[in-house]
C-alpha cells in the first residue's frame, strides 16, 4: 500500500501533458473482440484499470503486445466468452466485454458486476436493451448469461442515460442483423471516440454524440487502427489544480471541447481560461469564488468532476451547493474534506459548501478514484501536510499524477505505507 505526503500551499506552475481516456480506451480494447485479427490503439494510459482489463481481454484468448508505446490486441481465436467475478468484481468496466461478445459470438457470461462504492449500480438497461434486440438472458451464480441466438436490430428506448449501457449496445448492434435505434443514448465524448473506432472497423453508425443513434447492422467487421482520446476528466482535475492554488497551469492535449460547462463555471469562479490550437492555459485567482453546480450526463457537469470541484469549493468566497444526481452515494470524499477543515453540510443529494479562508492539513483516506483525485488537490491548497492513505484507488485513473504534479512544483512524495 502506497501513501502520498503533500506539503500544500505551493502555486503550481508549467506544463502538463493529458494522457489517454480511461473510459475510452476501456470500451476502445472491448472493442477489438468484434473482430478476428489485429486492433492497434495509440495513448493508452498507463492505469491499474487497463491492466485489469488486459488480463479480462487475455482470459478471454486475445493476445496482447505492445511496441513503443502501441497497444496490439489480437483476437483471432476468442476462447471463452465469460468474464469472472474476480476481474469484475475489481473493475465494473469489465462489463463492456458483454456486447462485442453477444455481437460476434452471440453469447456472453460475465459475472455480475456488484455495486462500489459510490453505488449500486445496477446493469438492468443494458440487459433489458438486449433482451429488446431479441436475446435471453439468465441469471445464475451470480452471472449474467446472455443467449444472443436470435440477436436482431431493434428500436431500443433507454429508462436513463448510460454510458457504458450505450456503449455495450452499440457493440452488440453493429453485428446485429437489421437497424438498431438507440433512444436516450448517452452523449459523453467517449462514447463518439468508440463510434468512431467501430467505423474505422467497417460500422455503419450514425448519430453518435447525440441523444439518437442509428447502427445498421453488417455481416462482419475488421480490426483496425485508433488514437485514444485526451482524458477530459484528468484535464479538469488539472484545471482545478491550477485554480485551487491560484497558480499558472498549460495543459498540452487538453479536449476542452468535451469540457464546455465545467470550462464556464470554472470561470465564473474566477479561473483565467486561455484556448489556443493545441493547449489551454489556467491561471487561478487570489480566492476562487463560490459557484453552485448540479451534475448531469453529457453535455452537463461531469459527476466525475463533481469532488474535484468540491475541494476548489471549500475555500471560496461564499457559499455554494453541489448536486449530484446520477450516483446515490458519491460525496464519500466529504467527512475526509472535514478533516481538512472544510465547512461541508450534506443534505441527500445537496451539499452546501461554505468557503472559508483556508484548509489545514491531516491524515485522510482515499475510498474511491474521484474523492483520492479531490483529496490529491485539497492537499495542495492546504497549510500544512496532508497524507493520503489508499491511493491504490488513484492510480486506477490517473497516470503518474504525483510525478506530474511534482513537475509542476507541487511539495509531494510517493511513500510505502504499513497495510492499514
Ligand atoms: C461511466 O460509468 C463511467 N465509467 C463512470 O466513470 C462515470 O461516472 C459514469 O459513466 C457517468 O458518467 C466508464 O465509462 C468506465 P452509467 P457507467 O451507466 O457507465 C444508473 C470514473 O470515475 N444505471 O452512465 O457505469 C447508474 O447506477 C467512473 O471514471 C442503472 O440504474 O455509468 C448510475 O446511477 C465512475 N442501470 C447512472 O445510471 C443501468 O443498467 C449512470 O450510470 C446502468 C446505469
Amino acid at each position: 500500500m502506497d501513501k502520498l505526503i503533500i506539503h500544500g500551499g505551493n502555486p503550481l506552475h508549467g506544463e502538463v501533458q493529458i494522457s489517454g481516456a480511461k473510459n475510452a480506451a476501456q470500451p476502445l480494447m472491448t472493442a477489438a473482440l468484434l473482430a478476428p485479427g489485429t486492433s492497434s490503439f495509440a495513448n493508452i494510459p498507463n492505469l491499474r484499470d487497463i491492466d485489469t482489463m488486459l488480463a479480462l481481454l487475455k482470459h478471454l484468448g486475445v493476445t496482447v503486445s505492445r511496441e513503443n508505446g502501441t497497444l496490439h490486441l489480437s483476437a483471432d481465436n476468442i476462447r471463452a466468452d465469460d468474464a469472472p467475478y474476480d476481474l469484475v468484481r475489481t473493475m465494473r468496466a469489465s462489463v463492456l466485454v458483454m456486447g462485442p461478445l453477444v455481437g460476434r459470438l452471440r453469447h456472453a457470461k460475465v459475472s455480475l458486476p456488484g455495486g462500489c462504492a459510490i453505488g449500486a449500480r445496477p446493469i438492468n438497461l443494458h440487459l433489458k436493451a438486449l433482451e429488446q434486440m431479441g436475446c435471453t438472458i439468465t441469471l445464475h451464480d451470480g452471472y449474467v448469461e446472455v443467449d444472443g441466438t436470435h440477436l436482431q436490430g431493434a428500436h431500443v428506448v433507454f429508462d436513463g442515460v448510460t454510458v457504458t449501457g450505450t456503449e455495450n449496445i452499440m457493440m452488440a448492434a453493429v453485428l446485429a442483423p437489421g437497424t438498431t435505434i438507440l433512444d436516450h443514448a448517452a452523449r459523453e465524448p467517449e462514447v463518439v471516440d468508440l463510434a468512431n473506432f467501430l467505423t474505422r472497423m467497417g460500422a455503419n453508425i450514425k448519430g453518435a454524440g447525440t441523444d439518437r443513434i442509428e447502427i445498421q447492422g453488417v455481416a462482419s467487421l475488421t480490426p483496425a487502427s485508433y488514437e485514444v482520446m485526451p482524458d477530459r476528466i484528468e484535464a479538469g482535475t488539472f484545471m482545478i489544480a491550477a485554480a485551487i492554488t491560484s497558480g499558472d497551469i498549460t495543459l498540452r492535449s487538453c479536449p476542452i471541447d468535451a469540457l464546455t460547462l465545467f470550462t464556464a463555471k470554472l470561470r465564473e469562479a474566477g479561473a483565467i481560461i486561455d484556448i489556443d490550437a493545441n493547449k489551454v492555459r489556467v491561471r487561478g485567482p487570489r480566492r476562487s469564488k463560490a459557484v453552485s453546480i448540479t451534475t448531469a450526463p453529457q453535455p452537463g457537469f461531469a459527476t466525475d468532476l463533481q469532488a474535484q470541484f468540491m475541494a476548489l469549493m471549500t475555500i471560496a468566497e461564499g457559499t455554494s451547493t453541489i448536486t449530484e444526481t446520477i450516483f446515490e452515494n458519491r460525496f464519500m470524499h466529504v467527512p475526509e474534506l472535514h478533516r481538512l477543515g472544510a465547512n461541508i453540510t450534506i443534505d441527500g443529494s445537496l451539499a452546501i459548501v461554505r468557503g472559508i479562508p483556508q484548509l489545514t492539513g491531516a491524515p485522510v483516506m482515499a475510498t474511491d478514484l474521484r474523492a483520492s483525485a479531490s483529496l490529491v488537490l485539497a492537499g495542495l491548497a492546504a497549510h500544512g501536510t496532508t497524507e493520503l492513505r489508499r491511493i491504490y484507488h488513484l492510480d486506477r485513473g490517473y497516470e503518474a499524477m504525483e510525478q506530474k504534479l511534482k513537475r509542476l512544483g507541487a511539495n509531494i512524495e510517493r511513500v510505502r505505507d504499513k497495510p492499514s
